[in-house]
């Protein structure tokens, strides 16, 4: 749930001001000096901020498809050295990389599961276009695991699933397999609170 902050325009989320600090530190090495970044589905803009706050020299381009929420991005914009302004970005429309430069890292953070599957599966195919030869993409959100999985992500699963049919935990088995198709393999996978996963991909050698 996002909240609205005084100025009218910055939206707040709980769940992104308790894991932003988490994020930021698992990220922070995967960027390189002067890095490119791109951000979809960037919602409140906060993790863009967070990781601009740590690291001035980055470039960070947030991302989303909802008007009120690129706002809000915006208004975090001019506040913090290289965070950029929103791009109006959906991932399920194909060909949603046309015109857009090379990024060195793609962000999408708790996006895959709150939507359909053609949005991992769009978000996977404009990786490969728009990336960088020696680029990466940080995935964060919760994920299924087979028998391995925590009991609170069946749970969120089964509510995401009464919202929207096509929503759902996404299981990190499909999300492995829809990356490879596209030219990336998991190069990191590391164990977050709340029993989210931040996931790096790199290009598959060849
Ligand atoms: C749960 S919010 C996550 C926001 C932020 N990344 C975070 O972790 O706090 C999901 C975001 O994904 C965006 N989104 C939904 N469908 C999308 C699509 N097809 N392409 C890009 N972003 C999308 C929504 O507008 C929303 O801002």
């Amino acid at each position: 749930m996002e909240m609205r902050g005084a100025d009218e325009e910055k939206l707040f989320s709980p769940s992104a001001a308790r894991n932003a600090a988490a994020i930021t530190n698992v990220l922070g090495p995967v960027l390189k000096p002067a890095a490119c970044v791109l951000e979809i589905g960037s919602g409140t803009g906060e993790h863009g901020e967070a990781v601009c706050g740590l690291r001035p020299d980055i470039q960070w381009v947030p991302s989303d498809p909802d008007e009120v929420s690129r706002r809000s991005q915006a208004a975090r914009a001019g506040e913090i050295e290289g965070l950029q302004a929103p791009l109006d970005l959906d991932v399920s429309v194909p060909g949603w990389t046309h015109g857009l430069p090379k990024h060195d890292v793609l962000v999408c953070c708790n996006v895959i599961h709150i939507s359909p599957w053609a949005v991992a599966e769009g978000l996977a195919r404009g990786a490969a276009d728009i990336l960088e030869q020696e680029g990466r993409v940080f995935l964060y959100g919760p994920f299924l695991e087979g028998a391995k999985t925590a009991p609170s992500n069946l749970e969120f699963d089964a509510s995401l699933k009464s919202r929207h049919p096509d929503w759902g935990v996404r299981a990190l088995e499909d999300v492995i397999s829809l990356f490879a198709r596209n030219g990336f393999q998991l190069e990191n996978r590391i164990d977050m609170p709340a029993n989210n996963l931040a996931l790096i991909f790199s290009r598959t050698a060849t």
